[in-house]
């Protein structure tokens, strides 16, 4: 190899270096420099994209976890949204299995919202610390017309005496009809045959206790957890233990509470009286039954969260509660943020309108593009110290990593709305698979319940409520837990674009340019003809 040819690819000077960072620098702009310049013009997800940066991470080491408050915290920024087609019980457990969170939709009964809270806290949950009990003098027909009427999908349960104390366990084997004339006691296991364990050797970590247990006890299925004085502390099946200890090695990891439950949130509507005025005892006995449930946080939903209304019910609701995780919005302003901050909201919504079913923006003429929303919102934030949860417009993975350059969480709908767990039923139209997705400001869903979100009474039959969202079908798309891998996957390796291994340092190092119609067109497949690969 000659001189000459050697010095054809010389390392880059320190001139040279200071001079390419200068352009990076002078073109690929932090948040502050690049919404200002932009000025006057809003901007939302596809109208920019974010710069690339030196990384020493690999995507799949990226860290998705972010926090709500200070006692909420989950493992990936996904909150799937409180709309009555997209969160019951259901969509609700897969997502804190995915280590995201469900906001259960308040379009039911108050007392059904609750019950489906509940089901979503007792799914496998490791100690059951209240466990269903049957008394020794029931008969069996009594313990069969209970689970009917529960709905109990299991038939064996402990067996406790008048004094409270464990005096046996009725085996689901002898829960048949053929036995209803017996009595418990006659066909339980006596208290005397039964391993049991102690409270205080599980306190500590009652999955590993049990783990134990159940592998030093061949046979046994149930660890009940008795006190010294033989009073039932607490119950762990077998298959809990398993399915938990499954879970611990999965990819991702279930979000949880202090006591190993699953997490869940709920929203709530601004119930009023007749007289317009916010129904306080209505609102806090609902709260109340949700915290009696161990609720992780509610969510006060409406379309205009800048309001004395929506101010009213927060106050109301941390007044009460004052260590309740609460939501609140919607806003798109910093005032708005501020607002909510004050009245003692953890987490603020931003969006108004960038929904994929809204129709707010056509209706009312009002709303802000979401990227500016969020980045003028962020700038209270910043100072109330208050998380911001992006809501509505998401619908790819590259829109998520866009959200949380600016935010906390995001807030999905649409893009969650055709999975299987979602409420709904599934049609077909045309050999295709469908599920119904509506606005929660759409005619249909305001008769459910969700008017008052709106400011529109549901029974105000004299004025017909202007609708701000549509209904809508989302072709079916398969399980959450597909979903949720790939909204990660591109999550994390929008990261690693950025050399970004957590949130935090993402918002830190994220740096943008303005994209043209031009540039947005050569970001999606172009000029080929797409093969589908996906398998139905
Ligand atoms: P995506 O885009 O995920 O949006 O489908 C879901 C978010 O949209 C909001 N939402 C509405 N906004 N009219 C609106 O203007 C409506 O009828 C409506 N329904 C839901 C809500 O914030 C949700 O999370």
């Amino acid at each position: 190899m000659t001189k000459v040819a050697q010095r054809s690819s010389p390392r880059p000077t320190r001139t040279a270096r200071v001079h390419a960072s200068a352009a990076d620098a002078e073109f690929y702009l932090p948040a502050d420099a690049f919404f200002r310049a932009n000025l006057p013009t809003a901007l939302t997800f596809d109208d920019v994209s974010l710069a690339t940066l030196h990384s020493d991470i690999l995507p799949r080491d990226a860290d998705t976890a972010t926090a709500l408050s200070d006692s909420l915290r989950l493992h990936i920024p996904i909150i799937s949204s409180d709309m009555d087609t997209v969160t019951e019980s259901r969509m609700a457990i897969a997502m804190a299995l995915n280590g995201g969170l469900g906001l259960i939709h308040y379009n039911m009964p108050s007392k059904e919202q609750v019950k489906e809270v509940a089901r979503v806290k007792r799914h496998i949950h490791g100690l059951i610390q209240d466990p269903i009990t049957v008394t020794p003098e029931l008969l069996i027909g009594d313990v069969l017309a209970m689970i009917e009427a529960k709905n109990f999908s299991f038939s064996t349960f402990p067996v406790v005496d008048a004094a409270g104390r464990l005096a046996g366990l009725l085996s689901g084997n002898v829960v048949k009809d053929r036995y209803r004339t017996k009595r418990v006691s006659e066909v339980m296991t006596p208290r005397s045959a039964l391993i049991t364990e102690t409270a205080a050797a599980a306190a500590k970590d009652p999955i590993a206790a049990a783990d134990r247990f159940f592998t030093a006890n061949i046979g046994i299925n149930k660890m009940l957890v008795v006190s010294p004085d033989d009073r039932l502390k607490g119950l762990i099946t077998a298959s809990d233990v398993e399915r938990i200890t499954t879970e611990a090695k999965a990819r991702r990891k279930p979000a949880r509470d202090s006591s190993f439950r699953l997490v869940v949130g709920a929203a709530l509507a601004p119930v009023r009286l007749p007289s317009g005025a916010l129904d306080r005892e209505k609102i806090l006995s609902h709260v109340g039954a949700l915290v009696e449930e161990s609720i992780d946080a509610v969510a006060v939903s409406t379309a205009h969260g800048h309001t004395a209304g929506v101010g009213d019910m927060v106050k109301l609701v941390r007044a009460a509660f004052p260590d309740l995780t609460i939501i609140a919005g919607n806003v798109t302003s910093a005032a708005g943020t501020e607002f909510l901050a004050d009245c003692g909201a953890n987490a603020i919504k931003i969006g108004q309108g960038p929904g994929s079913i809204c129709t707010t923006r056509i209706v009312a003429g009002v709303g802000i593009p979401q990227l500016t929303a969020l980045y003028v919102a962020r700038t209270a934030a910043k100072k109330k110290n208050v998380k911001l949860l992006a809501d509505g417009g998401i619908t790819k993975s590259g829109d998520i990593v866009k959200a949380l350059t600016l935010a906390d969480a995001v807030i999905c709908g649409g893009i969650l709305a055709g999975c299987r767990e979602a409420p709904g039923e599934i049609m077909e139209i045309s050999g295709k698979l469908y599920k119904q997705y509506r606005g929660m400001g759409s005619l249909a869903a305001m008769k459910a319940g969700s008017a008052a979100r709106y400011g529109h009474d549901k029974n105000d039959t004299a004025r017909k409520a202007t609708a701000e969202g549509i209904e809508a079908l989302k072709e079916v798309s398969g399980s959450l837990d597909d979903a949720i891998d790939n909204l990660i996957g591109g999550v994390q390796s929008g990261m690693g674009y950025l050399g970004a291994a957590t949130l935090p340092a993402l918002r830190e190092k994220a740096r943008y340019i303005r994209v043209s119609p031009a540039g947005q067109k050569e970001a999606a497949p172009h000029d080929v003809i797409e093969v589908s690969t996906r398998k139905n």
